[in-house]
């Protein structure tokens, strides 16, 4: 049994973890929903990951969020991992169940579709030809996001071509892979383009893609959001497509931990945006 005694506590573990808006997102809504509790940021080594997740049953958690560079290796060290976890190969919510038992769950999958079904109340991955660039965990989240919501082509591709066939492989036949070089000819009907790289983040050069062939009825998604706009996403709007920031995700991923956690599913509102816009 839970021994929160009403207070909850949970909280979020990377390495730096400074950098995080997750605090502010949770405790905004613990606020406004009226839940006493807190959400803190916990900067925890690598090395010592396995102890802090088997510290939050003892410290009467209710769980935790996990970002760079835990997610991955977190798999090893839950007690449990929800089939989707698995596919993903990330865990980046933790959830201590009435047990102490930990259950590994992911739900940036469910956050980035449905940062594009806010943004675009009614869009249909099984009518549009998707391209992803990049290959790490977040690819592979936005992939099996996609497949989920029905997508039937997904074109993917990535620096390192390896990384890339390694992700159709493991979620079949609608993910064929292009060489990086292709990534200009790729956009060719497609309806959806989601850069997962790195490119584009603060202290990063912009993403090198042009979009000329890219139809302008096409959504054009960044999982980057600071800063908020990306030379992608302000080339995608002068192209005349629809420019979807990486706030929505963040801000989606971390509605059903919240419901995990305390029973309230929270609402994405203007106002949440703005307060975390805020401080970017
Ligand atoms: P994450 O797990 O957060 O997605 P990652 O595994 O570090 O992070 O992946 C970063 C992505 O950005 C990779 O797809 C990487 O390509 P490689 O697999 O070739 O490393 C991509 N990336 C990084 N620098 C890049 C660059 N200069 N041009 C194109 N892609 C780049």
């Amino acid at each position: 049994m839970h021994t929160h005694s009403g207070f909850r506590l949970a909280g979020v573990m990377g390495w730096p973890i400074a950098h995080s808006r997750s605090p502010r997102i949770h405790n905004f809504w613990l606020n406004q929903y009226a839940i006493e509790g807190v959400y803190v940021p916990l900067a925890i080594e690598p090395v010592k990951l396995e102890d802090a997740l088997r510290a939050l049953p003892r410290l009467n958690f209710l769980g935790c969020n996990l970002t760079i560079p835990h997610k991955e290796r977190a798999l090893s060290f839950v007690d449990e991992v929800t089939p989707e976890a698995r596919r993903i190969g990330a865990v980046n919510c933790v959830v201590v169940d009435e047990a102490g038992k930990l259950i590994g769950k992911n739900y940036d999958a469910y956050g980035f579709i449905s940062s594009l079904t806010d943004a675009v109340p009614g869009w249909q991955a099984a009518r549009n030809s998707c391209v992803v660039f990049g290959a790490g965990g977040a690819a592979r989240s936005v992939v099996c996001g996609l497949i989920d919501a029905g997508a039937q082509e997904i074109r993917l591709l990535n620096r390192t071509f390896d990384r890339a066939r390694a992700i159709a492989l493991d979620f079949g036949s609608c993910v064929s892979t292009f060489a990086w070089e292709e990534r200009h000819e790729a956009l060719a009907g497609a309806g959806l383009l989601v850069n997962t790289t790195s490119q584009g983040m603060v202290g990063q050069p912009p993403l090198d893609i042009k979009l000329d062939l890219l139809p302008k009825s096409a959504l054009v998604a960044d999982i980057v959001y600071a800063p908020l706009e990306t030379q992608l996403l302000a080339q995608a709007r002068r192209h005349g497509a629809i420019p979807i920031d990486g706030l929505g995700m963040l801000m989606h991923q971390a509605r059903p931990a919240f419901r995990d956690w305390t029973g309230v599913m929270p609402q994405v509102t203007a106002e949440l945006r703005r307060w975390i816009t805020a401080s970017l």
